[in-house]
């Protein structure tokens, strides 16, 4: 008995201690979290760095409330943030997670919107399958039917197109045709609705959970910011999950000429040692908002001094372990030793990601791009057996949360090539276990 509840029934072991890619439950067995809890922990657990300077605050101060105090550390990290992002982009608002994050640049956008004589403009178009957090306002623009059904009717539907799944529409992502094609049902959906009534795009650079590491094809990206700017729609960029080097390049956006107008980050920016979420906008869309009343919008323990703190101590040694260039190089490296996989067994279908945000596709039939019967719950189980082999990755459906199977690999930035072998090695093991248990069900089926 538990007087504590999650998502669902079910018990875990319980979590004795973490270090670096692994974690001990109390009974002394050992896991390599190969999925960084949830796509958190970028620089790995317990970092004595970022926990000797979370003691350091926590003996000054852990609590200034931002109506009665500025401080040093929130200070510190918004100049730190603010030099990591595309230039102008220097405004920077702190939340404690992800959905904060997302409600906090769509709130800034629209109030641009109304501050600046664009009172028409409200519509956020979004994309299907996406996940921008579980919030009803980050709900609205999430597109992923098992968490949205149930709330639809408290939530005002916004508008969405496609994620660009090349692979399933049969399509070449190295074709800039692709991108032109999906980036184009943007231009048309605006039309749609309406130019005047359109107030941003919310877009996640590369896919996280709900698309399984979705990479755009080639030209998407540019073709997107050019789209936004010709009907003056704001650009966001959900980098909750892409930024703070996921990717191998600081926010996953940064491999593209492709500009953002609003930033959201949080998971990799805490990294598991705080609740901390940031909205890095451009100061021409702040300004004209702070200049009319202010933002009408904020979180109690926004911009506290101790999470601040670990939030710069985790943004220095990414900087100081140079740990975007190792997430390039060590995601690299495990792409093409899931592609081996992708060889070795015929139940994976797709291989794909960027740095490492990583993640295969289980299909029923490669050529048909048929998923698995939703019945065998092929991600759970394979997450299961992963797991009881001491690897932890993480699950999805891939289409619209009801059909298909991906799992997402997606170490601590630190990973070196043993740890990458070692995850391959618990992901051969246990593919070996499932394809037969699989084929097993299909045949009794
Ligand atoms: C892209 C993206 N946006 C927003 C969120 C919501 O973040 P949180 O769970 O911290 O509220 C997530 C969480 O998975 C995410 O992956």
């Amino acid at each position: 008995m538990s007087n504590l509840f999650y998502q669902a029934h079910g018990r875990k072991p319980v979590l004795d201690q973490a270090r670096g890619v692994y974690m001990w439950d109390q009974d002394g067995k050992r896991y390599l979290d190969g999925s960084s809890g949830a796509m958190v922990c970028n620089v790995g657990h317990s970092n004595e760095t970022v926990l000797t300077a979370m003691r350091r605050q926590m003996e000054k101060s852990t609590f200034g409330y931002r109506l009665h105090f500025e401080t040093e550390a929130s200070e510190q990290l918004a100049t730190k943030l603010a030099g990591l992002m595309p230039e102008g982009l220097n405004k920077v608002f702190f939340v404690s997670g992800g959905s904060e994050a997302v409600e906090s640049g769509l709130k800034l956008a629209r109030q641009y919107a109304v501050a600046t004589g664009q009172d028409t403009r409200w519509k956020v178009i979004s994309r299907r399958p996406s996940y921008h957090g579980c919030s009803l306002g980050a709900l609205a623009v999430t597109g992923y039917s098992p968490l949205t059904a149930p709330f639809t009717p408290m939530m005002q539907e916004m508008p969405k197109i496609p994620a660009p799944r090349a692979y399933l529409d049969g399509l070449d992502a190295d074709d800039t045709a692709t991108g032109l094609y999906y980036a184009d049902m943007l231009e048309a959906k605006i039309l749609v609705e309406g130019p005047e009534s359109v107030l941003a795009f919310i877009v996640e650079p590369v896919g996280g959970a709900s698309t399984g590491a979705l990479v755009p094809p080639r030209g998407y990206m540019e073709r997107i910011r050019e789209i936004c700017t010709r009907h003056g729609i704001l650009l966001i960029m959900d980098e909750v999950m892409t930024g703070a080097g996921r990717t191998g390049k600081f926010l996953g956006s940064d491999h593209w000429q492709a500009r953002p107008d609003i930033v959201v980050m949080s998971k990799g920016l805490g990294a598991g040692y705080v609740p901390l979420g940031a909205m890095i906008a451009d100061e021409r869309l702040v300004t004209p908002i702070l200049d009319q009343g202010g933002f009408a919008h904020g979180f109690t323990y926004a911009g506290n001094p101790l999470a601040c703190a670990a939030g710069l101590a985790v943004l220095n040694e990414i900087e100081m372990q140079d740990l975007c260039a190792n997430a390039a190089v060590m995601g690299n490296g495990l792409l093409a030793r899931l592609n081996g996989l992708m060889q070795k067994y015929e139940l994976i279908g797709d291989v794909r990601g960027k740095g490492l945000l990583t993640a295969f596709e289980f299909m029923g039939d490669r050529d048909s791009k048929a998923p698995l019967p939703a019945s065998l719950n092929a991600h759970q189980r394979f997450v299961d057996l992963a797991y009881a082999r001491g690897l932890i990755v993480y699950s999805r459906r891939t289409r619209d949360g009801t059909h298909g199977d991906h799992i997402l690999v997606c170490p601590p930035l630190i990973v070196n090539a043993g740890h990458i072998d070692e995850i391959i090695e618990g992901l051969d093991a246990s593919l070996a276990q499932f394809s037969q248990e699989i084929h097993a069900d299909l045949k009794a089926a």
